[in-house]
């Protein structure tokens, strides 16, 4: 007997050997089957792939309905199409008033209680990752030594990342992110791709905000930044030269600044966007003579990640190489941010930053209906509370103020229309924050009356 007992622990252990083989083989062959662009982004987006549309006769409510046109449909993509059906416009749900904005969240369907399974990951997932950075600036008077005298205190989270760089990727954090889709995880990401895109961001300038300040001439003692939206409360406001004079500038998608100047002002330190909305941006605005990023010596490009191609086209971009697949392919490498960008100019926002801003800052009523898959803070709102998470001073401009129907929409606009509102952000309440954020004294905000 205890001559057997070996023998047989070798019969099992050479059996259990040739399963994992069989199996380590099956696991290879799948992952060696090349998926067609298009039914990966289906699978991989069937949450986001929902389309707005007015239902017919007199029955106005608005449904969300699975889209099943294989296409690329993300949340700022819906924003364009939804807005282009006529349909939908006539229905005149989207009048710019109170009333209407409301029928919106009235008639969104409610999600069914008690969904989620206890299985499942939380969807809020209030819980992020930590940087302890040193702050730049020896300010006295910066906003993150502001916040605890206000409303603000309990939610602001002073170390949180609002930027990801190499060090963020790792399994485990893979395993963690990878419940969260869209822009607040990295659920909509393979990992291979996470992976070789995060460890281009190695340099101290794809972790700090301000990576030029310490270089800087004549710094003062405190970082003052313009944000500037693209709001039609600018159209005349010559806030242009005021603009340009603070220390960083950001700007996001469609900012079209040439012959605008002197309303809008003419430098871009920073220029946030998502892939998507910086595309929907060159198709919609090449009108008002917006051709794509602005390009300066002092430009950095800020990613908000909200799919794989914005991973894809960071790594594309700042290694010179082209991209093979997806809605950037190109047989040369991209050129939208200058011939010679480096990989210095480049950042992206980490998404627990992004779900942080979701579940404290912009906890829409619309995550409790079936647009929570797609709903997000808009790329400006984004771009506004990274500003006030950094800079030491803010002063906003362009963003929405509670008279915005004295104003179009944007700036630029050649004709003038009122503001609109999808589901896919909240941008009443939106409004709502930069009020409050402005009163507690957390940034300056440019309201015209
Ligand atoms: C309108 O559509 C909703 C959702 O499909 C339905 O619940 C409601 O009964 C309809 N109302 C009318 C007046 O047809
Ligand atoms: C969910 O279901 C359980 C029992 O299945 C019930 O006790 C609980 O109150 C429900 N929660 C909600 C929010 O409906
Ligand atoms: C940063 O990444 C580049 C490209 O992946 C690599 O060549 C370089 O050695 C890395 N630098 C550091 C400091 O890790
Ligand atoms: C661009 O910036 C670099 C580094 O800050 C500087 O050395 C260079 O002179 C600048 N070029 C121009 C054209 O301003
Ligand atoms: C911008 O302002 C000018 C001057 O007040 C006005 O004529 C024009 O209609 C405005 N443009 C838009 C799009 O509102």
């Amino acid at each position: 007997m205890i001559g057997h007992l070996p023998q047989r622990l070798l019969l099992w252990f050479i059996g259990l050997l040739g399963i994992g083989i069989l199996a380590l083989i099956l696991v290879c062959v799948a992952l060696q089957i090349q998926v067609p662009w298009d039914v990966k982004t289906l699978q991989s987006f069937t949450m986001k792939h929902y389309r707005l549309y007015s239902v017919k006769s007199d029955n106005r409510s608005l449904e969300y309905q699975q889209s099943a046109e294989n296409e690329l449909d993300t949340a700022e993509e819906l924003e364009r199409k939804s807005y282009k059906q006529s349909d939908f416009e006539d229905s005149s749900v989207l009048e710019h008033s109170a009333k209407s904005d409301q029928a919106i969240l009235n008639t969104l369907k409610p999600m069914p209680k008690n969904e989620t399974k206890p299985t499942e990951p939380d969807f809020f997932g209030d819980r992020y990752a930590t940087d302890d950075f040193p702050s730049q600036t020896n300010c006295p008077n910066s906003i993150r030594k502001h916040v605890p005298q206000t409303p603000f205190a309990e939610m602001f989270l002073h170390s949180i990342p609002v930027l990801q760089w190499a060090k963020h990727f790792s399994p485990d954090q893979y395993q963690r992110l990878s419940h969260y889709s869209g822009a607040h995880g990295w659920g909509s990401v393979d990992i291979e791709v996470l992976k070789h895109s995060l460890a281009i961001l190695n340099t101290t300038a794809n972790r700090l905000m301000f990576d030029d300040w310490e270089k800087r001439k004549n710094r003062a003692q405190c970082i003052r930044c313009a944000v500037v939206g693209n709001g039609g409360i600018l159209n005349g406001s010559r806030k242009g030269k005021e603009i340009d004079e603070h220390d960083y500038v950001f700007r996001v998608n469609g900012a079209a600044l040439k012959g605008f100047e002197e309303d809008v002002g003419s430098r871009t330190s920073f220029y946030t966007f998502s892939t998507n909305t910086m595309r929907n941006s060159m198709r919609s605005y090449a009108g008002v003579g917006y051709r794509g990023p602005p390009i300066s010596n002092e430009t950095r490009y800020i990613f908000l990640p909200d799919h794989d191609r914005d991973y894809i086209l960071m790594r594309a971009a700042s290694t010179h190489t082209t991209i093979d697949k997806g809605p950037e392919r190109s047989k040369e490498p991209p050129t939208y941010f200058g011939e010679d960008v480096t990989v210095e100019k480049f950042k992206i926002y980490h998404p627990d930053f992004i779900r942080y801003l979701r579940n404290r800052f912009l906890h829409s009523k619309l995550l409790k209906t079936g647009a929570r898959n797609i709903y997000r803070p808009s790329t400006g709102a984004v771009m506004l509370l990274a500003a006030i998470h950094t800079c030491d001073q803010v002063d906003a401009y362009g963003f929405m103020t509670p008279d915005y129907s004295v104003y179009s929409d944007h700036y630029y606009d050649k004709q003038r229309h009122p503001v609109r509102f999808y589901a896919n952000h909240d941008m009443r309440m939106e409004m709502k924050l930069w009020q409050e954020l402005h009163q507690a004294g957390l940034m300056n905000l440019f309201m015209r009356q």
